[in-house]
């Protein structure tokens, strides 16, 4: 059977600050879940925050962009935006930018990452597992760097060396800041095509992975949300807090391989206002956001998928783990080391970047105050 997983988060307002949600707007938004199992629209659901961005996992035969799917999770972040608002939250419905999308909530806010693949249950894919990575605090190429070390080198994918992985994989790639007429996309194969991979995939502020298949396979492997929430705004309204959607194991890398490299918690755009260059450091699932220098986050969690496509009885907290205690410690003392300078060059993003935001009223107060002197 053909069976649609699908990611869909949205920042709809916090406590105290951008922490993390209140208890009602994700039981509000769990309730709704419940009842759209209940209706048939939902085969299975679960909801979990990240940071203070709510992330609604679904599994469901509707297919990938389906109406009733987007509007059903649209709804619900209208549901928990009014609690957020009844409680004086900060930012109650920050990423909902529309005033009703017509039936898909791409490019309306929230973020989305779906696939939809043949539920076989048989070789070369007698089991079905996936991951669920979501971000908070960061910029939309936060997972370029992970992403591309898990799927095309060996260095942290050993089973790229495998008969079912050695032809690599296909990376679709999209240019964030090109809007006009739809989405501009390149498609690279690794790993043939990894220099010009990484020359695109550096600049995680304009390039990030859309999606990645599997060469030998054909079959989606990946799935990310890439967008600029600044771009649909028009002005800086929150950070973009990416989601991605994973299938692992089999001729996809296993969730081993695809965890390692964030160890390395890469400095990313984002933290603060969204406006600087931190270290993304792996966290618990439901972990607010809080601590000296609102540190980017990232949460993993692993499923299985039953043959009836229900997966939310159990799941796997990859970053729940003592070995993550190194890791945090590793991207605290980053975030000491760059905080320490401030404001000043790398630690915070480039001008470009802060243009959205009112760092560019002060600029261009500024800029009008210069006055040309005469060489002589
Ligand atoms: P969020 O995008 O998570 O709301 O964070 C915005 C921000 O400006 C934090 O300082
Ligand atoms: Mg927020
Ligand atoms: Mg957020």
């Amino acid at each position: 059977m053909k069976i649609t997983l699908s990611v869909i988060k949205a920042d709809v307002g916090s406590i105290g600050g951008h922490t993390k949600p209140t208890d009602k707007m994700i039981n509000a938004v769990k309730k709704r879940v419940t009842a759209a199992i209940k209706k048939g629209l939902l085969i299975d659901g679960m909801v979990t925050h990240t940071g203070d961005d709510i992330c609604i996992i679904m599994s469901h035969k509707k297919g990938s962009d389906h109406p009733a799917v987007h509007t059903f999770a649209w709804d619900a972040f209208i549901a928990a935006t009014e609690l957020a608002d009844q409680c004086g939250c900060y930012g109650a419905g920050q990423d909902l930018l529309v005033d009703a999308p017509s039936g898909n909530v791409r490019g309306a806010g929230p973020g989305v990452a779906e696939i939809t693949f043949d539920f076989k249950r048989k070789k070369p894919r007698p089991a079905e597992s996936f991951l669920v990575f979501a971000a908070d605090k960061c910029g939309p190429g936060a997972y370029n760097l992970p992403l591309l070390l898990a799927f095309a080198d060996p260095m942290y994918c050993a089973g790229l060396m495998l008969p079912k992985m050695i032809k690599g994989f296909r990376f679709e790639i999209i240019d964030m800041n090109n809007t006009k007429g739809g989405d501009h996309i390149i498609t690279l194969d690794a790993p043939e095509h990894l220099y010009e991979i990484a020359m695109l995939l550096r600049d995680g502020e304009r390039f990030g992975i859309k999606a990645i298949y599997s060469r030998e396979y054909k079959e989606q492997a990946a799935s990310l949300s890439t967008d600029r929430l600044h771009s649909i705004a028009g002005k800086y309204t929150g950070k973009d807090d990416p989601v991605a959607l994973i299938r692992t194991q089999g001729f996809f890398p296993a969730p081993e391989e695809l965890i390692s490299p964030f160890a390395k918690v890469p400095y990313v755009g984002g933290g603060a206002r969204g406006s600087h260059n931190m270290p993304l450091m792996p966290v618990p699932i439901n972990t607010a956001v809080t601590g000296l220098y609102c540190l980017p986050i990232v949460s993993c969690l692993g499923f299985s998928l039953a043959p009836s496509g229900r997966f939310s009885e159990y799941h796997t907290d990859f970053f729940d783990n003592p070995a993550g205690e190194l890791v945090r410690l590793k991207a605290q003392e980053k975030a000491l080391a760059i905080r320490s300078q401030g404001w000043y060059g790398n630690a915070m993003l480039p001008y470009d970047e802060l243009e959205y935001s009112g760092f560019k009223d002060t600029m261009n107060k500024l800029l009008k105050k210069f006055k040309v002197v005469k060489r002589k």
